[in-house]
């Protein structure tokens, strides 16, 4: 059974609307990759699957079930994680804080553990633990908000432009932990920039242009396809 399955969505803001039909699915052993165009309506369609814009038609089905109206607060405790592009993270608030803020509502061992689990996996985040968020540098803010995210153990993560703004040896970093996560069991949707990288990860990708599926298929297709790497992937 599909993890998730946004299908047919028509999404926007206010009267104007950015999806026109856009589908998307991904199952619970996998990882899938969206790219596009600037402006094609990406990240409109993650608000849209995580309910902080509410789609005009279509449906958002997650584990079997509709939810295509819920909240995000609800989203998350079915078991969808988000990391948006920007403003992922508090500035003002310690490292602390912030991962506290990600289990918000949530119980406290959830919250321990998933405070220790990130401090396993980014050892930075536990030295600094006290520190300010806006201390930190942009690749150990993307790790901060990748475990704020995991804080809510969900079974589905969206990634949105996890490497943008990173150097390659960062980016390097945050690929092997979204590999890593994808082996604990967890389904992963993200929205790259850097899509050689993020493809050669996945198991499919798909192409969105002007809030239309112009394209899906297995990942290295999509690498290997001359038209799409002209057009998407720089020759
Ligand atoms: N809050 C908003 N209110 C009105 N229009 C918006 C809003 N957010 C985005 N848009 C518009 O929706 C369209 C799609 O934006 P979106 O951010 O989904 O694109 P994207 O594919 O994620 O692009 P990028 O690659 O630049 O991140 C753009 O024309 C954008 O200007
Ligand atoms: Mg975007």
């Amino acid at each position: 059974m599909a993890l998730l399955e946004a299908i047919e969505i028509v999404s926007g803001y206010g009267k104007t609307d950015i999806l026109h039909g856009a589908s998307v699915t991904v199952d619970k052993d996998e990882i899938v990759t969206i790219i596009g165009p600037n402006g094609a309506g990406k990240s409109t369609l993650f608000k849209t699957i995580m309910g902080y814009l509410i789609p005009r038609k279509g449906k958002i089905i997650f584990s079997g079930e509709d939810v295509t109206r819920l909240p995000p607060n609800k989203k998350v405790e079915k078991g969808i994680a988000y990391v948006p592009q920007l403003e992922n993270i508090f500035p003002s608030l310690t490292i602390l804080e912030n991962l506290e803020m990600g289990g918000y509502s949530k119980d406290k061992e959830k919250v321990k553990r998933g405070m220790e689990r990130a401090f396993e996996a980014f050892p930075i985040l536990a030295d600094r633990k006290t520190q300010r968020a806006k201390s930190l540098s942009g690749g150990e803010r993307q790790m901060l908000a990748m475990s704020m995210a995991l804080i809510t153990e969900p079974a589905l993560l969206l990634l949105d432009e996890p490497s943008a703004g990173l150097s390659p040896k960062v980016t390097e970093e945050v690929f092997r932990h979204i590999k890593r996560l994808h082996e604990e069991g967890i389904g992963i949707l993200i929205i790259e920039q850097d899509a050689h990288r993020s493809l050669s990860i996945s198991d499919r990708g798909y192409v969105l242009v002007m809030g239309q599926n112009y394209f899906e298929g297995p990942a290295n297709t999509i690498l290997d396809d001359e038209k799409i790497r002209e057009a998407f992937l720089g020759g």
